[in-house]
């Protein structure tokens, strides 16, 4: 059974903490990791989870307690996680673009590193030579997931050490004698297909000769989760199984002696959480009317960054009459949540919420028009405890200094 939350249960959290407010349920996030522990139980793996997904103190403690490891993109996200309790051993820092200084604070750190650039990676053997242990990201050039703009793994991605440029690495490896431990790969975000994920290890197999001291193949995160109704999300069973039938198959690669990591965030977060907001406004507005809401992208801005679609449901009035509205924000900007979407009719201060709301939400929050940041809510075991405060009126001038 798939663990959700009750709309009384929503609306009840709604009056008692105000809107806009997050919601997060525990108990989904063990389900998704349960589903990819049990999942890749045919290959040794060690799952660690994406915390720009969702980086709330409460919830990456959650997530240290079932047993799940821990993925960083800053090395600020790596300080969350040290301070969350994790061992610097179950710590990741993939990150991109960064100046050598944060690599070297993970050193100190003692946290597992995957770089993703040549330069980086020279002053790395600089510096370390063989003693520290280190993963290289790789560009695969394979283009992946459903949108361009979350997709990292393509030929003019920014991202990773492009594969073509494998001796130009090797020589950096061999004149530093640099410990490559790691080959990573992450190619997009929403990634369905199975079959994305085998082309990417196939890449990383061919170049395993290059790299005699290899102890882990890295293939990130980006596994599909439901946004629409009628969408499925990646096969993590099915996953496992043809990434166990791609090391039978190829000649280079032993599963045995090669441990694969992933990355989701998403998948771990996403659906957990839930942004339960107020409509402030009602517009007529030919034959779709607007409701216009108490939130807009400065809470959620996936829609409008990527198109994305998120499931709205009105928490008010579940068994009224269907209608086609339009959902709007309360910007100064065009952010428009949804289009003629079919809605149970709403009234100016019902609860709309919006699913799927877990990841990249509150994690991509602004004060944009010097609107507060939202409350943040986790249900565990049936209860909800406020795990962020509604921002206040000082919290907008807390790091202003004043000169005039
Ligand atoms: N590993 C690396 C190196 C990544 O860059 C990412 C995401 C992940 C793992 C986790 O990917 P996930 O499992 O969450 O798809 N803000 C966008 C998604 C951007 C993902 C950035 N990197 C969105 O809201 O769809």
């Amino acid at each position: 059974m798939t663990p959700s939350l009750a709309n009384e249960q929503l609306i009840q959290i709604a009056e008692q903490f105000g809107t806009p407010v997050y919601v997060y349920h525990a108990e989904k996030i063990k389900q998704q990791y349960e589903k990819l522990k049990n999942g890749f139980a045919v290959l040794d793996t060690r799952i660690f989870y994406a915390c720009k997904a969702l980086t709330n103190i409460n919830i990456l403690r959650y997530i240290k307690g079932i047993g799940c490891n821990i993925d960083c993109s800053s090395i600020n996200e790596v300080k969350m996680a040290l301070h969350a309790g994790f061992e610097p051993n179950n710590i990741l820092y993939t990150s991109n673009g960064i100046a050598f200084s944060e690599i070297e604070e993970a050193v100190a750190a003692g946290v597992h590193i995957n770089i993703d650039s040549l330069s980086n990676l020279e002053k790395f053997g600089k510096k370390y030579g063989h003693s520290y242990p280190v993963g290289v990201r790789l560009r695969p050039n394979i283009l992946a997931g459903g949108n361009i703009k979350i997709s990292t793994g393509h030929d003019k991605s920014k991202f990773g050490i492009p594969v073509e440029q494998i001796a130009e690495l090797e020589k950096i490896v061999q004149q530093h004698n640099i410990f490559i431990r790691a080959l990573h790969i992450h190619t997009g975000s929403e990634i369905k297909d199975a079959d994305v994920f085998v082309k990417g290890i196939e890449v990383l197999f061919d170049l395993i000769p290059h790299f005699p001291e290899l102890e882990v193949i890295d293939l990130g995160g980006g596994f599909k989760v439901p946004y629409r109704p009628e969408e499925k999300e990646t096969d993590i069973a099915l996953l496992g199984q043809k990434l166990k039938d791609a090391f039978d198959a190829h000649p280079l690669a032993d599963h045995k002696k090669l441990q694969v990591w992933f990355e989701p965030g998403k998948f771990l977060v996403s659906e957990c959480g839930y942004l339960v907001t107020q409509v402030n406004v009602l517009k007529e507005n030919g034959k779709v009317d607007i409701a216009g809401v108490n939130t807009g992208l400065n809470h959620l801005i996936r829609p409008m960054m990527y198109d994305a679609y998120h499931h709205i449901s009105n928490l008010s009035n579940p068994g009224g009459k269907e209608k086609e509205y339009m959902i709007t924000g309360y910007i100064c900007e065009t952010d428009t949540f949804a289009t003629d979407r079919l809605l149970n009719e709403i009234k100016e201060g019902d609860y709309l919420v919006f699913h799927n709301a877990g990841a990249y939400g509150f994690e991509m929050s602004s004060n944009y028009n010097s609107r507060y940041k939202p409350a943040e809510v986790l249900v565990k075991d049936g209860t909800a405890h406020l795990i962020r405060k509604r921002e206040e009126f000082d919290d907008l001038l807390k790091t202003q200094l004043k000169v005039l």
